[in-house]
């Protein structure tokens, strides 16, 4: 028998099945490229880690908006703006691998969650996941949700706390009625405990499980879910529940067949990291921006006034009414964004910038760079809703000008559209205008962020 000579790095990690990830390429390869390799071994990990924002746009300002650097093990190239966004994104050519982007990430914890798979197998997973996303199943996670907001608010009323370590406890405790459909308790505990674990290990220095690190707390809280999760389901298939665990043990793929027990668990796991990290941080950011501007709160209040009187909850049909609501939740987004950088692995040799970039290379493009832009906020740091929200809408951080606008039918429809915005003095008005644009939008990778 032939053994290979060498075992690719992704496989000494990650398994055989990450043997189709692209071979490292050589350090030269991106020589040509204006960076900077950080000092020795750690290269820039620790200016990274330290200061992200200052990083980056140091980084920028001395090498432009390409640039290589070394953290995390390797060299990579950002590229960053909107067209870097945009055609990363988009990604209409098939160069950008996000399972070899984000996986050496988070490949020991949430290996083949949604965002861990490319091009046809995540097309056919995500057409099967969308069941438990449709406006029927929705409509119970909000009524859950709203259930379980209520009370929690009750609770608070009248005291004082820290919010981040309250709002992450309510996110917790709500993912386990609305994703999983157990009552708070015990269980759901031992749960929340081992998925904590899991969140805390994705970010940790120590990228092997090794005992007493958060890697190796991680790495048991994985084993402990997927055992959780692959005894549950055949006792979920057999059941009607509402939850988003039971409507994806129900799914079936285009050939009217279920998803495999070990897909339903990844998907699970992965679900619940990308629901739970992103909110949490998110409604943090809103409040702290609201409490630093009360004025936003009044016109929240009366917002949410005006759609449901105060201890009701907003259906999920109701949602949408709550326009000003959504300009400072994207506003907060835009301010402090939960993901601040996305990493690919271009799987193909591409021109960007001026440079060419060999297959193989790390790629991470920087959204939080892209939303402190001066040449697209004026004031960047202003929390000012309807102002950000009508540019986002306007689509001008996503859809730049370009020599072939032309080629690009998104991006004539979206400038078709925003040639009828006459008046976008009164925001309301002009955020109702704007919707249809906003359609033409949903193709970020994101189901929630449509
Ligand atoms: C404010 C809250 C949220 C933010 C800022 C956020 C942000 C993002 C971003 C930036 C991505 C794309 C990453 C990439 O392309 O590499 C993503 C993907 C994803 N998010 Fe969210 N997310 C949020 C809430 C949620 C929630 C509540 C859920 C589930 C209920 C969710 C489920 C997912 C899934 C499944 C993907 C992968 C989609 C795919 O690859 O097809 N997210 N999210």
């Amino acid at each position: 028998m032939n053994a290979p000579t060498t075992i690719e790095w992704s496989e000494r990690r990650f398994g055989p099945e990450t043997a189709h990830w692209m071979p490292r390429n050589a350090e030269t390869a991106l020589d040509h490229i204006p960076g900077d390799d950080g000092i020795p071994v750690l290269g820039t990990t620790l200016a990274q880690l330290k200061d992200p924002v200052g990083f980056t746009n140091r980084m920028v300002a001395q090498h432009g908006k390409v640039y290589r650097a070394k953290s995390f093990g390797g060299r990579g190239v950002s590229l960053v703006g909107p067209e870097a966004n945009e055609l990363v994104l988009f990604d209409r050519e098939k160069i950008f691998s996000s399972e070899q982007g984000w996986g050496p990430v988070l490949n020991l914890l949430f290996p083949r969650g949604l965002m861990l798979m490319d091009f046809e197998k995540h097309r056919a997973d995500r057409k099967t996941l969308s069941v438990a996303f449709k406006p029927e199943p929705m409509r119970h996670y909000a009524g859950a949700l709203n259930e379980g907001i209520g009370s929690r608010i009750g609770a608070w009323s009248g005291k004082s706390f820290k919010f981040y370590p309250a709002i992450k406890q309510l996110t917790l405790d709500l993912a386990a009625t609305s994703f999983l459909g157990i009552p708070w308790g015990p269980e759901a505990e031992r749960i929340n405990k081992a998925f904590v674990d899991m969140v805390q290990a994705s970010i940790g220095i120590i990228r092997v499980p090794m005992p007493f690190t958060a890697m190796g707390r991680g790495v048991a809280g994985r084993k402990f879910l997927v055992d959780y999760f692959t005894r549950l389901v055949p006792e979920r298939r057999a059941s009607e529940g509402e939850d988003i665990f039971t409507q994806i043990c129900h799914a079936k793929d285009d050939d009217g067949e279920y998803l495999s027990v070990e897909a339903i668990v990844d998907h699970m796991n992965f679900l619940m990291m990308a629901a739970h990290d992103t909110i949490t941080s998110s409604i943090t950011s809103l409040v702290w921006l609201l409490a630093r501007h009360p004025e936003w709160q009044d016109r929240l209040r009366d917002e949410m006034l005006a759609v449901a009187p105060a201890g009701e909850g907003v259906g999920h049909n109701s949602l949408g009414e709550l326009e000003l609501t959504e300009m400072a939740f994207k506003e907060a987004l835009r301010l402090i964004p939960p993901v601040p950088a996305i990493p690919r692995r271009a799987l193909r040799d591409f021109e960007f910038g001026g440079y060419h970039i060999p297959a193989g290379t790390n790629v991470g493009i920087n959204p939080s760079y892209t939303h402190m832009m001066a040449e697209y906020w004026p004031d960047p740091e202003r929390f000012d809703p309807p102002g950000a929200a009508l540019r986002l809408y306007a689509g001008e951080n996503l859809f730049p000008p370009c020599a072939d606008d032309a080629s690009h039918p998104d991006r004539r429809r979206l400038r078709a559209r925003l040639a009828h915005v006459a008046d976008p003095a009164p925001e309301r008005r002009a955020h109702r205008h704007l919707r249809p644009a906003l359609i033409l939008l949903r193709r970020a990778r994101c189901p929630t962020l449509r």
